[in-house]
């Protein structure tokens, strides 16, 4: 520092410029100094049993490569890659059917059977020698399924799913009765047990997208009036929050859950932010570990808007619960991700497309 110091020559002056321009020089190299600057990023966080290294997340993205439903080696070769460089604190897979009936793509990995238990070994294998731990997402597409013509569609209500509608497809599903609902509720408890059989650190239940557990918990899909009611908030997170409870009941404390919320419709009459800190709160109370929070009927894209698209619902979810929240939504640098844990919109962040384009981007964020 030169405070104090008169100038009185030209050389005095010359060496007066040099410091305050090593100065600034100091100050812009300090401003993307990760380790100094991204401090929350590099804060490590308890999730469950977990202690996540850092608060960036591989959010779920379906890769699309099996075509027998099993894990194979090309999977394998995607996850090592996208984890080997460091900087995730968690990834969680991509969405895995747990019932055929539910199954949402033709190329989507199964976990419908004990045969996929292998496979998510491997899986599981090959994140953790990475240092990473991982969680399987866990879905039934509900009216969304593109299982065979011939397999019946079911929902929580006869409703065409307007997500698909929107994309000229009309199914008109079957409303399920309870029966179907024990048996699909059992189909996740099953799902999560091969989960936690092939040494996977958790599950997440999806709850977005306009899946089955969205179809429950929107009032757009949700017409029923029984305890499963799209009228209330409770009724609409019912069988969100059995699922946890009974995958705890049999996987145990130790087992991270988390659930996906797809926590606001972007639709007339749909969901929306209001509801998020209850359906929180009762998540927590039944059991979860970590909300994640995304769109809901509207899908996982929003146009037009700030990094971290979902941000305030990120935020309702944090008013409703001590949980840790997840946000993901249009996030690409170091210097976002951090604002939005320091505004305390989240506490992990998502990166998905962007980590497709770049596998050592969360690697880079952290280190800035
Ligand atoms: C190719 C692709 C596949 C996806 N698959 C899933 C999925 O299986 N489950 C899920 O919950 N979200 C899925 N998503 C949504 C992402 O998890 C994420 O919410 C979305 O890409 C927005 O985040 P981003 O802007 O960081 O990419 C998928 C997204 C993409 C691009």
């Amino acid at each position: 520092m030169f405070s104090g110091r008169s100038v009185k020559s030209g050389h005095e002056d010359a060496f007066l410029l040099e410091s305050v321009i090593d100065e600034k020089t100091e100050a812009v190299c300090d401003a993307g100094k990760g380790s100094e600057n991204m401090k929350i990023l590099n804060t490590p966080l308890k999730v469950g049993s977990l202690e996540l290294k850092t608060r960036l997340v591989m959010p779920p993205m379906a890769t699309e490569k099996t075509a027998d439903g099993l894990v194979n080696g090309d999977i394998l070769r995607y996850y090592d890659e996208k984890t080997r460089s460091g900087g995730l604190g968690l990834v969680v897979t991509e969405h895995v059917y747990v019932s055929p009936e539910g199954k949402a793509s033709p190329r989507q990995i199964s976990a419908a059977g004990d045969d996929a238990v292998e496979g998510f070994k491997k899986l599981a294998g090959v994140i953790h020698r990475n240092g990473v731990p991982v969680i399987l997402q866990i879905n039934h597409a509900g009216s969304m399924t593109q299982a065979d013509p011939e397999t019946e569609k079911i929902s929580c209500s006869a409703v065409i799913n307007p997500r698909f509608a929107a994309r000229g497809i009309r199914i008109l599903p079957r409303a399920m009765d309870i029966e179907d609902i024990e048996r699909v509720r059992d189909c996740y408890v099953k799902a999560a047990v091969r989960a936690k059989a092939a040494g996977m650190d958790g599950v997440e239940v999806h709850s977005a997208h306009g899946y089955l557990l969205n179809q429950f918990y929107s009032p757009l899909t949700n017409l029923r009036e029984d305890e499963y009611t799209g009228a209330t908030v409770e009724g609409r997170t019912r069988l969100q929050c059995e699922i946890i409870k009974a995958i705890r009941e049999v996987c145990g404390k130790d087992f991270l859950i988390s659930v996906r919320l797809g926590a606001a419709d972007h639709m007339p009459g749909g969901s929306e932010a209001g509801d998020v800190p209850e359906a929180a709160e009762r998540f927590q109370k039944a059991g979860a570990d970590m909300i994640s929070i995304t769109g809901g009927l509207c899908g996982f894209i929003l146009k037009d808007r700030e990094q971290g698209w979902f941000s305030e619902l990120s935020e309702a979810a944090k008013a409703g619960t001590e949980l840790p929240v997840l946000l993901t939504g249009g996030i690409t640098d170091a210097y976002h991700a951090e604002k939005l844990l320091e505004e305390k919109k989240a506490d992990l962040i998502g990166i998905g497309r962007a980590l497709l384009t770049d596998s050592e981007l969360p690697a880079k964020m952290i280190k800035e």
